[in-house]
């Protein structure tokens, strides 16, 4: 009995011991915050619903500039004046896309993705714009994707625009320094939505126009190639006003459209429209307040430029401030039609920089280490800096300004949330690229790098959502090695090499990653993949060559 009784007691004592030492192990846990990642990142530490996909977009990937009626785009005939792009290199065959597309859904479908992102070619769908005709060929090409997508269960997320338009558009009117544009535009959007709209439930009004103003409009190195000094040397161009005047015309296009869209579209066919954003995140250099301001500055400049706008109906309070009567203005009917014109925010993020003052403090470029131009509005008077004291803020990637730096990714979520509390986000780009001095072939297909780099992106966008971000989506740029505009092929962030002779498509380490990565799949994923239609011998899904089916 008093055996018993004693080995009871031990029992007991053994409990008591276990459950101290588990509480004290939380609260040990609680008080540091908790801050670990979890080791390994999974697919289902995301909400249901969310959607892991890979992004391209048309010029970088389709060649066959001149096929099937196609015209020459604003980048066709840019890329073949002498010193605009790397080694001279064109897009005219790129990754022959427009020929091997059903090479590359099978590639993507291999891949497990939810969606994919691609972008539609406004000179092969309409090569005069407004003026002319709809091309039938580009219809069909750009049905036959769609079709080929949905009977897989891959979901189209369709940019209208990414950087590339009929290049008569350019030459009659100047392309988005005119107003003109703005109708030129939601024409082809319009065109879009009738005959892609049944079946697209994701579309992207345009790409980065945040970033496309100061690369073509400031700097001058994507077409139509404006800038003045100190920002470039171009025949023509005032880096100080043109982007703002380019961007005026694109918001309000962009406005223009979802109206349209919801008017006449979104009723029958329920899509979702959203704009992409260069995000680029900006932390303090130091911990001056004049530092902390002018992140917020820059912050207020680049992605609030392009978004407070669409959410707000005016821009940034900031830019107001330190802009001049050279930032355009709103009337209030174009104030209205631009409030809440966004249904949701495609952020494109690659890169985190430290922000310095140029207001109170010197940011005269005399060495390497700042921009020309910093010190002046255009640029919020922000200098962007890479390192502090002399420790590089993350490690270089192939792209300019661009260093690995995971925690960015959360950094600018965090920021989307608390400036746009309803708007869900979507990353609708996020990807490496291998410093290009590195470019041994082996090292480039074993890119453990490249796998290392989504998982802590992956991992850091995970914590995000777990504190309350409304994320949606997540895809990778890009699928296959492309025409990296003026970096021309050198620069490679491509899940698949391409043998750039045979044009053959080759898997990386991070191709075989993202698989496993996406494969465990939940019982409802694989419901939603089962809801397909059937497609006919054409390839195409029986009656929507006019785009009249309903979707399954
Ligand atoms: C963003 C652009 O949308 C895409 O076209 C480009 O290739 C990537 N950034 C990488 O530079």
């Amino acid at each position: 009995m008093k055996i018993t009784a004693s080995i009871t007691y031990y029992y007991f004592f053994c409990f008591l011991l276990v459950i101290l030492l588990i509480s004290a192990k939380a609260i040990a846990e609680e008080g540091n915050g908790n801050a670990e990642q979890p080791a390994e990142v999974k697919k289902s530490d995301f909400p249901d619903g969310f959607l892991f996909g890979v992004s391209t977009s048309s010029y970088q990937i389709e060649g066959a500039i001149l096929d099937d009626d196609k015209s020459l785009s604003n980048w066709d005939v840019f890329v073949r004046k002498r010193g605009s792009v790397n080694n001279g290199d064109t897009a005219d065959i790129a990754a022959d896309h427009y020929h091997r597309y059903l090479e590359d859904i099978e590639i993507i479908h291999s891949l497990g993705v939810d969606a994919y992102r691609f972008s539609i070619s406004w000179a092969r769908i309409l090569p005069r714009g407004k003026l002319g005709d709809v091309n039938p060929a580009g219809i069909m090409f750009y049905n036959k994707i769609i079709d080929n997508l949905l009977i897989r269960g891959i979901k189209p997320f369709v940019t209208i625009h990414h950087y590339d338009f009929p290049q008569e558009l350019l030459d009659r009117y100047g392309g988005w320094l005119s107003p003109f544009m703005q109708d030129d535009y939601v024409h082809f959007a319009e065109t879009c939505f009738k005959y892609f709209g049944d079946r697209v439930r994701y579309w992207i009004t345009m790409n980065e126009a945040n970033l496309l103003s100061e690369l073509a409009y400031e700097k001058g190195i994507y077409p139509p190639g404006r800038c003045s000094p100190p920002f470039g040397n171009c025949s023509a161009g005032n880096s100080d006003i043109e982007p703002l005047i380019a961007m005026h015309n694109m918001l309000l296009a962009h406005s223009k459209a979802v109206k349209l869209y919801r008017e006449q579209f979104q009723h029958k066919q329920g899509g979702m429209m959203g704009v992409a954003v260069s995000a680029m995140m900006y932390e303090p250099l130091s911990d001056d307040e004049l530092d902390k301001e002018a992140a917020n500055r820059a912050l207020a400049f680049s992605l609030a430029w392009g978004l407070d706008p669409l959410v707000y109906g005016d821009y940034p309070p900031e830019m107001r401030r330190y802009h001049g009567k050279e930032l355009p203005t709103f009337t209030s009917e174009e104030k209205q039609l631009l409030s809440n014109s966004t249904d949701f925010i495609g952020l494109n993020h690659y890169a985190t920089v430290y922000a310095k003052d140029c207001i109170y403090s010197n940011c005269m470029c005399s060495n390497t280490t700042c921009l020309p131009g910093e010190n002046r509005a255009i640029k919020g008077f922000v200098s962007t800096i890479t390192e502090r004291d002399g420790v590089p803020i993350g490690e270089p990637t192939g792209m300019f300004q661009t260093f690995i730096v995971p925690r960015g990714i959360k950094e600018i979520v965090d920021y989307a949330k608390k400036r746009y509390p309803d708007k869900p986000v979507f990353i609708v780009e996020n990807g490496y690229c291998p410093p290009w001095e590195h470019g041994e072939v082996d090292d480039l297909q074993h890119d453990t790098k490249r796998v290392e780099y989504h998982k802590a992106y992956i991992a850091s966008l995970a914590q995000a959502i777990r504190d309350g971000a409304d994320v949606r989506g997540y895809f990778i740029w890009t699928l296959m090695d492309a025409f990296e505009w003026s970096s021309g092929y050198d620069l490679k962030f491509g899940l698949y090499s391409l043998d750039r002779v045979t044009l053959n498509r080759i898997p990386r380490l991070s191709a075989k990653w993202y698989r496993d990565f996406l494969r465990k799949t939940s019982l409802k994923d694989l419901e939603s993949r089962s809801a397909i239609p059937a497609i006919n011998q054409d390839g195409l899904v029986p009656n929507v060559k006019d785009g009249s089916a309903e979707m399954a």
